[in-house]
């Protein structure tokens, strides 16, 4: 099978200056929502080149990494043997968890846009009660996105990714509803390094706040919020740049979660 990611992999991470190093606020935003306890056992779905892998372990939880892609993958593995952290890494499809995780997560995250390269509802129902069968009763989902309401209706051309010393990520996006196609435009300006490199990624849909309350309600999710960015200021589709949905299996809950 084709991996759409397998040029992306060694470019990916140009997202983050240093890939150990998090805002105070996404820091405590998964502290908060995981409960600081208890170590939880958390699968990070989508776990792409592993970039929030070490934010989980280094607040002390039992971290699991999946992705379907084997170039992130690799690159995910590279990156936590560079900071050495034995994390385990699966390759596989998250719409088909597998039957030996049934219920031996207290927390599965699926973070920036993943979703989004899922294609239909029905897709996105199958994603999601496969996440289901992996959590413990009352454990915890939580996603999130950089794509809003907001951005739906406002479809901007151009957005600003990243602008330092050393590059200038951009994106150049084409709307194709209910997809989208991203165009990252990276420009090196470093002493170390100068030039254009262009690549792009495809998200079938950009699903929003109404989609995700519709389909947790239709595959058994309870106790859902929506936060509109990590310091947990509620979603406002009017305003919002980021989408973050946290929803539980039905359940005691314990101390976990918000
Ligand atoms: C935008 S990247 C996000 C990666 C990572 N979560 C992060 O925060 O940097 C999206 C990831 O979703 C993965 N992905 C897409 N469809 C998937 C599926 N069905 N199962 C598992 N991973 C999938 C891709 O391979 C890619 O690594």
């Amino acid at each position: 099978m084709e991996d759409p990611y397998a040029a992306v992999a060694e470019r990916y991470d140009l997202f983050f200056e240093r890939l150990d190093a998090y805002p105070k606020a996404e820091v405590a935003f998964f502290r908060d929502v995981l409960g600081a306890d208890a170590p939880r056992r958390v699968l990070d779905c989508a776990c792409g080149t592993g970039r929030y892998l070490p934010l989980l372990h280094s607040l002390g939880h039992d971290v699991v990494g999946m992705d379907i892609s084997p170039a992130m993958l690799d690159r995910a593995r590279r990156n936590l043997d560079a900071l050495g952290l034995d994390i385990p890494l699966h390759q596989g499809d998250m719409a088909a968890l597998p039957a030996e995780w049934r219920g031996a997560f207290d927390a599965v995250t699926c973070l920036s846009s993943s979703l989004l390269h899922v294609p239909n509802e029905a897709a996105l129902a199958r994603v999601l009660r496969s996440m289901a069968g992996v959590l413990r009763p009352g454990g915890l989902l939580v996603l999130t996105q950089g794509t809003s309401d907001r951005q739906a209706r406002e479809k901007p051309r151009f957005l600003l990714a990243r602008d330092d010393a050393v590059v200038t990520r951009l994106f150049a996006i084409d709307y194709r509803p209910p997809g989208a196609t991203y165009h990252v435009l990276d420009v090196y300006h470093g002493p170390e390094r100068k030039g254009l490199e262009v690549w792009s990624t495809e998200y079938a849909r950009l699903w929003l706040r109404d989609d995700y309350a519709r389909l947790f309600e239709k595959t058994g999710y309870t106790d859902v919020a929506f936060y509109g960015a990590y310091d947990r200021a509620p979603y406002d589709a009017m305003t919002s740049h980021r989408l973050i949905g946290v929803a539980h299996r039905p359940g005691p809950r314990a101390a976990m979660g918000l």
